[in-house]
C-alpha cells in the first residue's frame, strides 16, 4: 500500500450490519493525528443497525443499501465510493458477501476483522464452535478480503487464552476488546 504523503489521510469507508463497536473504535482512531485513515463514509445493509448512532454523533455520511439485489447494491456502492474518492474499505461486522467483481475493483484495499484465529473457524458462530471443540486458545484476525470467505492474506492476529469458565458471551467480549486494539494496529501496519 502506498505511503502517506504529508498529512493527507486515506479516505476510508466502513461497512457494518450491526452493533458497530469496531466502527465506534475506528472512528475514535481515525480522529487521532497519527491515524493514516479518515472515515468519510459508512455503509450499512441494515437501516436499524445500532452502529449507525456513532455515525450520527460524528456527522459522518452514511448510506443504507439493503443488498437484496447484490449486483445493483454493489453498483450503487461503487458509484458512491468513486464519487467520495474512497480509497480503502474496512468491513466491521458486515454480514454480506461482496462479489468477486466488486473486490476486483478494490483489489487489495478491502480488509476485515474476524473473531477467530484464521484459518481456523471461518464463518459464523465462531465462539460457539470454538468452545464446543474445547479449544485452549482463540483470538481475532485482521485480513485482506478475498473472494473466498475469510480466506484473504492475514495482516495481524492476536491470540488469547480461553478460561475454563468462559461462555460464548464472555469469550465474545474478551475477543472484542482485543479486536478494538488489533484493527487500528493492522491499519497502521498497512500504511506505515
Ligand atoms: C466482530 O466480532 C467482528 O470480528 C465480526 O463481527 C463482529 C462485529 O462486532 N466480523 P461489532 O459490530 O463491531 O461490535
Amino acid at each position: 500500500m502506498k505511503k502517506l504523503i504529508g498529512l493527507d489521510k486515506v479516505k476510508t469507508a466502513v461497512f457494518i450490519s450491526g452493533t458497530g463497536s469496531n466502527l465506534k473504535n475506528l472512528i475514535k482512531f481515525s480522529l487521532k493525528k497519527n491515524s493514516p485513515i479518515s472515515i468519510n463514509l459508512v455503509i450499512s445493509n441494515k437501516k436499524n443497525a445500532k452502529g449507525l448512532k456513532y455515525v450520527n454523533q460524528k456527522k459522518i455520511e452514511k448510506k443504507i443499501i439493503n443488498f437484496i439485489k447484490t449486483k445493483e447494491s454493489e453498483k450503487k456502492i461503487l458509484n458512491l465510493l468513486i464519487k467520495k474518492k474512497i480509497a480503502f474499505i474496512c468491513l466491521a461486522g458486515f454480514m454480506k458477501i461482496l462479489s468477486n467483481n466488486f473486490l476486483k475493483r478494490f483489489n487489495g484495499k478491502v480488509i476485515n476483522i474476524h473473531p477467530s484465529l484464521l484459518p481456523k473457524y471461518k464463518g459464523l458462530n465462531t465462539h460457539k464452535r470454538v468452545l464446543k471443540n474445547n479449544e485452549k486458545f482463540s483470538g481475532c484476525t485482521v485480513h485482506y478480503v478475498a473472494a473466498r470467505l475469510d480466506a484473504g492474506k492475514i495482516i495481524l492476529q492476536k491470540k488469547i487464552k480461553i478460561a475454563k469458565t468462559d461462555k460464548e458471551n464472555t469469550l465474545k467480549n474478551k475477543i472484542l476488546r482485543e479486536e478494538h486494539k488489533l484493527y487500528p494496529k493492522a491499519i497502521k501496519k498497512i500504511f506505515n
